[in-house]
């Protein structure tokens, strides 16, 4: 039989919003932080988030009836809502986003940096009595599976039920994580409020928020205070504010890496599974990526994760990797039936959409959702809008919020604990010019090497030149919590702790190589498992790759192209090296690595000289 628990022995079940009954030393500074906090922002309430699936209906309702999210029509779209944010707060803010390090040093160049003590005596005054007439929400989250040996847990305090409820959708909260602080796991501290109090008896906006924004970040004593946005990259703190910017500095310190990669299972014709990690600036198809179809028969890929990865080295010399998140917070336009299958299917029901277009059933559209284009909607701003209009009917960064559990190609192990051993790690940009499809690095320094150089075009490039880049060094610039030259050092190191016959081989690609004729040379979409596939034959060591002065090319016959025709010509295109571009393209290496103040590792002005050399004798 099984032992039962007497009721008389058990606690009393929190009311709705109550502070569950857990306690212990570590609860009680929980506690004492979420007393100090409420004392500065002067709620009217406290509302401890349990995770229950009552608890998030009611906190969905709340907002209809407050006008701040419009609920779908279920007909179309179940369990769905539309929030339309201020036209002011649409996408994060890196102008106003620091690192607030003790040492300036430690920030780096790439950084905004403020002095600790200098913003604390910022933030106070604007947090004081922000929260005033609203309710303070504690939610505590997970990144990656409660109790994991690669997670790590925190607690965000937010006057934001638009917050609380992506939270709920992009990790795990609730009573279990308090368990975990109970149980004396370390934590991170977040603070979010829009920084709009409400006076008694005052309207509230539909989606309140500060002209004055701060999104600052503590990495030596694990905090983040984030205050005036209501945005996703702003609002939840898990996500890039903890799950990059402070998971970096841990990483660092603990010897692991927190990476902005999608992360999938590709199995073979042949049912083999390999695992793949792949670092894009944004806007550069991650997603599209992380969900591919393959068009080549035989081929399957699951999803494990869209956006940030957790790699750390196992005790067996790989490298393992989780996705510490639990749903996708991605960009709508663009994602459509041709380019985004997959994400079209996750996204049925049970969404929280951000700055589309209304249809007037009470759907949702954006641009490139369908071919055609509806007659009329209501814009992203609630404006009558029609195709006349001359503006987009969705912001062009308006947003879904879904649970990864709903994508129809999520791997049935997604949110296993330990994770995945990775086979590939692949950094890409979005280069017009120079860099080819694909390119394998000759060991782990080289790989770093090209991590550090990802980049892309801001302009057009004309031909034979190379448009102006933007330097995006493991599409990690926005994103990395500590010195970016520390951290490629960091990368070298990890490196070190990885057996050399099974770390995972390193890759670069470029899906958008244009022609002399400013076409793409490549199909893209789909049509990337083609790169794919050869990524992994040579993981497996069944095809052969030619040295080339940047790295290893494939021979073209060991491609597969069933099924597609690109030119002859544009296959030669797409791997072409000029070592007189190549040669300035170095100097552009070493202007970047310049601003650095020679922090930027030996072994990698190494390869930049060996690149140089090879290039000069080609
Ligand atoms: C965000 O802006 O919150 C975000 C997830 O950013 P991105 O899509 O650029 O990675
Ligand atoms: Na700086
Ligand atoms: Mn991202």
């Amino acid at each position: 039989p099984t032992p039962t628990v007497p009721a008389d022995h058990r606690a009393p079940a929190p009311r709705y919003g109550e502070q569950p009954h857990i306690v212990g030393a570590a609860m009680a500074e929980l506690e004492t932080w979420v007393a100090e906090i409420a004392a500065l922002t002067q709620p009217a309430r406290i509302h401890w988030i349990d995770g229950s699936r009552a608890e998030n209906e009611t906190l969905l309702r709340e907002q209809v009836e407050e006008g701040k999210l419009i609920k779908l029509n279920p007909e179309w779209r179940p369990g769905s809502y539309l929030a339309r944010s201020h036209p002011s707060d649409v996408a994060r803010t890196e102008a106003r986003t620091f690192i607030a390090s003790e040492n300036e040093a430690d920030a780096g160049p790439t950084n905004n940096w403020v002095a600790p003590a200098e913003i604390r005596d910022t933030l106070t005054p604007l947090f004081r009595g922000s929260m005033r007439g609203r309710t303070m929400y504690v939610v505590p989250f997970s990144m990656g599976a409660v109790g994991g040996p690669l997670s790590h847990i925190g607690v965000q305090v937010t006057d934001s039920a638009y917050a609380v409820t992506s939270i709920g959708i992009m990790t795990r909260v609730g009573t279990e994580v308090l368990e975990q602080i109970a149980a004396g796991k370390p934590w991170v501290k977040t603070v979010h409020s829009v920084g709009a109090p409400l006076a008694p008896g005052e309207q509230d906006a539909a989606w309140p928020c500060n002209d004055e924004k701060y999104i600052v970040h503590f990495p030596d004593t694990l905090e983040v205070f984030s205050f005036g946005s209501g945005y996703g990259g702003n609002a939840i703190l898990a996500k890039k504010c903890f799950a990059l910017r402070i998971a970096s500095v841990i990483g660092r310190d603990e010897g692991w890496l927190a990476e902005h990669m999608l992360l999938i299972r590709v199995i073979d014709p042949k049912g083999k599974a390999y695992h793949l990690a792949a670092a894009f600036p944004s806007a550069c198809g991650k997603t599209n990526l992380a969900m591919l179809r393959p068009t080549i028969p035989g081929w399957r890929v699951e999803t494990l994760g869209d956006d940030i990865a957790w790699l750390r080295p196992g005790e067996d010399g790989r490298l393992h990797a989780i996705n510490p998140e639990a749903g996708f917070f991605g960009v709508a336009p663009g994602t459509g039936q041709s380019t985004n299958v997959a994400a079209i299917e996750t996204l049925w029901g049970n969404t929280i959409f951000t700055n589309v277009a209304l249809r007037p059933d009470g759907d949702v559209w954006w641009e490139g959702l369908t071919d055609e284009i509806p007659a009329e909607l209501t814009d992203w701003e609630g404006n009558p809008w029609t195709p006349a209009s001359g503006r987009p009917a969705a912001h062009p960064n308006s947003r879904f919020t879904v649970a990864a559990a709903q994508c129809p190609q999520i791997a049935p192990d997604w949110d296993a604990a330990e994770g995945v051993p990775l086979d590939a790690i692949l950094f890409g940009g979005r280069r017009a010019t120079n860099v080819p499809l694909v390119l394998e690095a000759t060991d782990w320094t080289h790989g770093v090497f090209l991590g550090s150089n990802i980049s892309s075009e801001r302009t057009a490039a004309a031909e034979g030149t190379v448009g102006e880049l933007r330097r995006d060094p493991f599409a990690m610039l926005p994103f990395c919590g500590y010195n970016m030259a520390d951290y490629f050092a960091h990368w070298l190191e990890v490196g070190q702790k990885l057996r050399f016959d099974r770390a995972p081989r390193v890759f670069q690609v470029n899906w958008f190589r244009k022609g002399a004729d400013g076409r793409f040379l490549w199909p893209g979409f789909g049509d990337n498992a083609r790169v794919i596939d050869w990524i992994i034959r040579r993981v497996d060591g069944s095809v052969p790759a030619v040295d080339s002065p940047i790295g290893r090319l494939p021979r073209t016959e060991d491609l597969n192209l069933d099924g597609i025709d690109v030119p002859a010509a544009d296959l030669a295109e797409l791997f072409a090296v000029d070592p007189e571009l190549w040669l300035h393209e170095a100097d552009l290496t070493e202007e970047f690595y310049g601003i650095f103040d020679g922090k930027v590792p030996a072994a990698l002005y190494s390869e930049l000289a060996a690149l140089r050399y090879r290039l000069k004798r080609a």
